[in-house]
């Protein structure tokens, strides 16, 4: 049986059928889930293996997050990553992915100017990566750009709350939504999205209520990073989730393996085998 038709008669934990098929996962596919109560799983990618591998695993949708810059370039913000990076990135997830809906991340300064900028940065990931979608970061004043942008045929996923490209104005990764009137801002931003055309919205570390109340009122799926059981979706960076990205680890991330050990004890293992004339056997030798 191939993987995907593998997946196509799996059913969830809970026993309910999955709505995958054989067609690739689209936008429309993403929007549905929210209507049929399943669950999205969403995760993150910048290179062709990492994207074969959760695409062959039935992961909803994989996002080419501009985290790359931190998980991939050691970076120590978002900020930096240039448009032709992370198409670069882009392109190799595109060409790993058969059925998962592959989403471009648009760096900080790509779309903030102005709409005309926005739409030209967006279209390069739809005609040069591959990508399906793209994300911008904003509320309530990225609206109309995102409206610009879906109406010339982009989609575009919506990211509120702790919205990384804007670090330096929080003073740092900290929780948002925590008061009356941010709440009221983060709730505000989710139905102007909405209405903007976005077809779904990341919510990242605001408070589980405040998530599942956003979730309740829009018609849209909201995926959450930080943001409680409630909302329509999860997403979490790969790398750390497969703890990769030791030098920093939010609450919200649980670790499903610890690679980074995993990785070091083969180094070591190839380090002492060659000190030691271990390596390479003679079945390694021609
Ligand atoms: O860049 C990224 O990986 C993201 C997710 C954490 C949502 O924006």
């Amino acid at each position: 049986m191939s993987t995907v038709s593998a997946r196509m008669s799996e059913t969830t934990k809970t026993g309910a059928k999955t709505m995958l098929s054989d067609k690739p996962v689209s936008v429309v596919d993403i929007v549905r889930m929210k209507k049929a109560g399943q669950p999205i799983a969403m995760l993150t990618a910048y290179d062709f293996y990492t994207a074969r591998f959760l695409d062959e695993c039935g992961i909803d949708a994989i996002l080419v997050g501009d985290s790359a810059n931190m998980v991939f370039y050691g970076e120590e913000t978002t900020l930096s990553i240039t448009v032709d990076q992370m198409i670069y990135h882009t392109r190799a997830v595109s060409r790993a992915v058969k059925h998962a809906l592959v989403i471009a991340d648009m760096p900080f300064m790509s779309y903030q100017l102005n709409a005309d900028d926005a739409l030209r940065n967006a279209g390069r990931f739809l005609k040069e990566a591959g990508a399906a979608a793209v994300k911008m970061e904003g509320g309530v004043s990225m609206a109309p750009t995102i409206k610009r942008v879906v109406e010339a045929g982009i989609p575009v996923m919506g990211h509120i709350g702790l919205v990384p490209q804007s670090v330096h104005r929080f003073g740092g990764y900290t929780v948002q939504g925590k008061t009356e009137d941010a709440q009221k801002y983060l709730l505000e931003s989710a139905e102007a999205l909405t209405e903007a055309g976005c077809f779904s919205i990341v919510l990242e570390s605001i408070p589980a209520d405040v998530a599942s109340q956003i979730t309740a009122k829009i018609a849209i799926p909201t995926i959450g990073i930080g943001a409680g059981v409630g909302c329509d979706g999860q997403i979490l960076v790969t790398n750390d989730l497969l703890g990769l990205f030791p030098d920093f680890r939010p609450k919200f991330v649980r670790r499903y393996a610890e690679l980074a050990t995993t990785m070091k004890e083969a180094f070591a293992k190839y380090r002492d085998d060659v000190r030691a004339k271990n390596f390479p056997g003679p079945e390694e030798s021609y």
